[in-house]
């Protein structure tokens, strides 16, 4: 996801903490500029200015492509080196809860396990139809969104050169037009941050989940020109499921990692 989409994720998230999980994220933060769940959300990518290396380094924990055309994982096939989302997800969680770790250590890892649980809930982070979870599959929109600096000079008269995993990054979510806060209120209230049958499950699951739901939703459109505003309206819906089930499961590993008196569903 793009900022908006991982923010959401954090936002709903901290809203399900118990108050002495709350309190172990605010000690683990202290320091922090915006000491929050939505706050340092974003962090995983933004390395890739502030630490060019350790994103290099870090990239492919982000996202997981299946193997074989099909959706189950399997760690051998689909996650060499243990470098993939679902991989990661377990392993940083193993080290939030290390209490032999150095704080640094555990700081870092909660910050890459509310980045990561985002990621894996995003359909096209976890695909099978070998285009790099649709960066390889190139899209003209025509949009109202005004792009990010750094695409600028793809866009010209309303039309944007992009790709589908872009689509879905950013516009689908972002063509609310609304700011984070606004939007997480408006699915709290929706989903009380608990979407209808969504079981906790684990990374391997959540990751099955969204690579069949990229072919159950027909997420792939039928032409290379679409229009953003009508292309967002008919996904929102999913990405916003996707995002709360996100904050749900998100909140419930943070509760079982920093909470001994808790006892997950
Ligand atoms: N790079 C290669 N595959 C990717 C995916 N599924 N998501 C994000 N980046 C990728
Ligand atoms: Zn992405
Ligand atoms: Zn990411």
């Amino acid at each position: 996801w793009a900022p908006l989409g991982h923010r959401l994720v954090g936002d709903l998230a901290q809203r399900q903490l118990t108050p002495t999980a709350q309190r172990e994220v605010k000690r683990l933060l202290a320091g922090e500029k915006e000491p929050s769940l939505a706050g340092v959300a974003n962090w995983a990518d933004e390395l890739r200015n502030t630490d060019p290396a350790r994103f290099k380094a870090t990239s492919k924990w982000h996202y997981v492509n299946h193997a074989n055309q099909q959706c189950v994982f399997n760690a051998e096939a689909d996650c060499k080196d243990g470098n993939c989302v679902v991989t990661q997800i377990d392993r940083q969680l193993a080290i939030l809860k290390d209490p032999t770790q150095p704080i640094q250590a555990r700081r870092d890892a909660l910050k890459f396990v509310v980045h990561l649980v985002g990621d894996v809930h995003q359909p096209m982070h976890s695909s099978d139809h070998g285009d790099a979870g649709g960066n390889g599959y190139q899209v003209s929109l025509k949009t109202r969104v005004e792009p990010e600096a750094y695409a600028k000079d793809k866009y010209k008269n309303g039309v944007m050169g992009t790709n589908l995993h872009s689509m879905w990054d950013y516009y689908v979510l972002g063509e609310s037009g609304m700011r984070s806060r606004e939007y997480a209120d408006k699915l709290w209230a929706s989903t009380h941050g608990r979407p209808r049958a969504t079981r906790v499950g684990d990374p391997a699951l959540w990751a099955q989940e969204s690579c069949e739901l990229v072919d159950a939703w027909g997420v792939y459109p039928e032409s290379h020109e679409e229009d953003s505003a009508e292309y967002a309206k008919a996904m929102r819906p999913l990405a916003e499921r996707r995002v709360a089930q996100g904050g749900y499961r998100l909140a419930v590993l943070l509760n079982s990692a920093l909470d001994p008196a808790y006892r997950a569903p």
